[in-house]
C-alpha cells in the first residue's frame, strides 16, 4: 500500500510563512520517487495560500477540523464547502488536542467524519489513548471504541476514502514515541476491527502512526507491517527534517 505522510503544522506559521514551507517541501521532495502520498494540513488561514504554493506537485493540502454542518450559527467554525472552496482535499477528525481542548466526543467526531465525506474530502479519524489509559491497560479498549463510534454508518463502499490515525496522547509532542512493537500492536488491532467492519474492502485503509515522529525514528516505524505512513506535528514544520521522514516512507 502507497504510504501516507501528513504534516499536521497545528496553530503555527502566518500565511507567508506557511507559503514558504509548502514551497520548500515541494521543492526537497522533487525528483524523490513518487511512491508516497504527501498532505500539508495547515492552519485555516493558510490553506488556500498553501494549496497555491504547492499547486505544481503532487503534494495535496487538508483542514486540521470541520464543522458537522454546512452552514449556519456557528461562530468561528469552519465547514467542507469552506474547505473545498480553498482547495482542501482531506481533514483530520477528532485528534486529540480538539478532543481534549474542545471536547469534542466520539459522537461528535463521527458527525464530523460523515461530513467530509458528504462532499467527497477525504477523513482522517484520529484516535489514541491517553497515559493514564496506558497505565490502566486500556489502549485496545480505548482504541476500539474511537474507530467504532468514529467510523458509525460508514458504509464498505466508502471504506477506500478513510485514513486512521493511531496517535497515542502520551506521545504527542512529548519526544516519547511509542516504540515500534507498542505501535505495531495497536495498528494489528486496528487494522482487524477495520476488517470486522468492511471485510476486504479494510485492506485499503491506511493506518498512520502520529506522536513525536522524527527523521531518527520514522524508518523504524514505517517499516512495521500495518503502519503505512506517518502524522507528523512537530517534525512537520521543518522542510529538511520533513522531507527526510517522506523519504523514509520511500525506501
Ligand atoms: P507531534 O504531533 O509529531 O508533534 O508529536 C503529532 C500530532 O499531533 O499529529
Amino acid at each position: 500500500m502507497r504510504p501516507l505522510i501528513a504534516g499536521n503544522w497545528k496553530m503555527n506559521l502566518l500565511r507567508r510563512q506557511g507559503a514558504d514551507l509548502a514551497a520548500a517541501v515541494a521543492r526537497g521532495l522533487r525528483g524523490t520517487d513518487a511512491g508516497v502520498d504527501v498532505t500539508l494540513f495547515p492552519p485555516f488561514p493558510a490553506v488556500a495560500a498553501v494549496v497555491e504554493a504547492v499547486a505544481d506537485s503532487e503534494i495535496t493540502v487538508g483542514g486540521q477540523d470541520l464543522h458537522a454542518e454546512d452552514a449556519g450559527a456557528h461562530t468561528g467554525a469552519i465547514s467542507g464547502p469552506m474547505l473545498l472552496d480553498m482547495g482542501a482535499t482531506r481533514v483530520l477528525v477528532g485528534h486529540s488536542e480538539r478532543r481534549q481542548e474542545f471536547g469534542e466526543s466520539d459522537e461528535v467526531v463521527n458527525l464530523k467524519l460523515k461530513a467530509a465525506l458528504r462532499h467527497d474530502i477525504l477523513p482522517v479519524l484520529c484516535v489514541g489513548d491517553t497515559h493514564d489509559e496506558r497505565e490502566a491497560g486500556q489502549t485496545e479498549a480505548v482504541v476500539e471504541r474511537q474507530v467504532r463510534t468514529g467510523l458509525e454508518g460508514v458504509v464498505t463502499g466508502r471504506a477506500a476514502e478513510i485514513t486512521v490515525a493511531y496517535e497515542p496522547v502520551w506521545a504527542i509532542g512529548t519526544g516519547v514515541t511509542a516504540t515500534p512493537d507498542e505501535a505495531a500492536a495497536v495498528h494489528a488491532r486496528i487494522h482487524a476491527l477495520l476488517q470486522e467492519l468492511w471485510g476486504q474492502a479494510a485492506e485499503s485503509v491506511r493506518v498512520l502512526y502520529g506522536g513525536s515522529v522524527t527523521p531518527g525514528n520514522a524508518a523504524d516505524l514505517l517499516t512495521r507491517p500495518g503502519i503505512e505512513g506517518a502524522l507528523v506535528g512537530g517534525a512537520s514544520l521543518d522542510a529538511r527534517d520533513f522531507c527526510a521522514i517522506v523519504r523514509a516512507a520511500c525506501a
